[in-house]
């Protein structure tokens, strides 16, 4: 959860605003559908459960989660089973490649990688997404941009997505995000 809301009883609605912004970063400002698409999601921490329900309801191929501590994965999928086509995996189990890979692990934090195969890149064609951000290409990123992803964007988006849609829920209106990620970006460069 990270929006609360008051409903017309009073009483608060607690809801999670992060997987909308993920998509809308995904398929408004980086042109990107996500329908009959391969997903891996790397992580199964909050990020990754918020996340589920917005990626499925585009219609993606399959939607694999992949974790460290794969019991974890392996919950969520279940959890989100009657939603579409997901699975849970273990990262070094995964070879063929997928059309888009959502890093949402904390690995970026700390400069480290998730121990995933570059095979799962099809260089020219997948799509890379780390939720970090920073005023650096994150180490997710280089990674992908190293072993040819097509597009490798970090998750600054997903911010500035995640914050118009809880002050959607709150003001019903929905603020233009270009602006502000534009002024984001610019204030991380300085
Ligand atoms: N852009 C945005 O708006 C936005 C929004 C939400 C979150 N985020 C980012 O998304 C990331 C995850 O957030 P969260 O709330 O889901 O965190 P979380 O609930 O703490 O989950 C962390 C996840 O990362 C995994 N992990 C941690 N260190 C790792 C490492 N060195 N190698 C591989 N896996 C590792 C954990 O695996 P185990 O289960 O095995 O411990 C777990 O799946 C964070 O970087 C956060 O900043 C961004």
């Amino acid at each position: 959860m990270n929006t609360l809301s008051k409903l017309a009883d009073g009483n608060l609605l607690g809801d999670n605003t992060d997987g909308a912004g993920l998509v809308r970063d995904l398929t408004v400002n980086a042109g990107f559908s996500l329908k009959g698409k391969r997903i891996l999601l790397l992580g199964a921490g909050g990020a990754v459960r918020g996340a589920l329900e917005p990626l499925l309801a585009e219609h993606p191929a399959s939607v694999i989660i992949a974790n460290r501590t794969v019991e974890k994965a392996e919950l969520l999928a279940q959890l989100f089973a009657d939603l579409g086509p997901v699975s849970a995996s273990g990262f070094d189990w995964l070879q063929e490649p997928v059309d888009l890979i959502i890093n949402a692990t904390s690995a970026s934090l700390t400069g480290d990688v998730p121990p995933i195969a570059s095979s799962l890149i099809e260089p020219g064609k997948t799509v890379c997404y780390d939720m970090m951000y920073g005023k650096d290409p994150t180490s997710f990123c280089r990674w992908a941009s190293e072993h040819g992803a097509a597009v490798a964007m970090d998750g600054l988006g997903m911010l500035a997505e995640q914050a118009a849609e809880a002050f959607f829920l709150w003001r019903g209106v929905r603020p233009d995000t270009a602006p502000v990620l534009a002024e984001l970006r610019r204030q991380l460069a300085l």
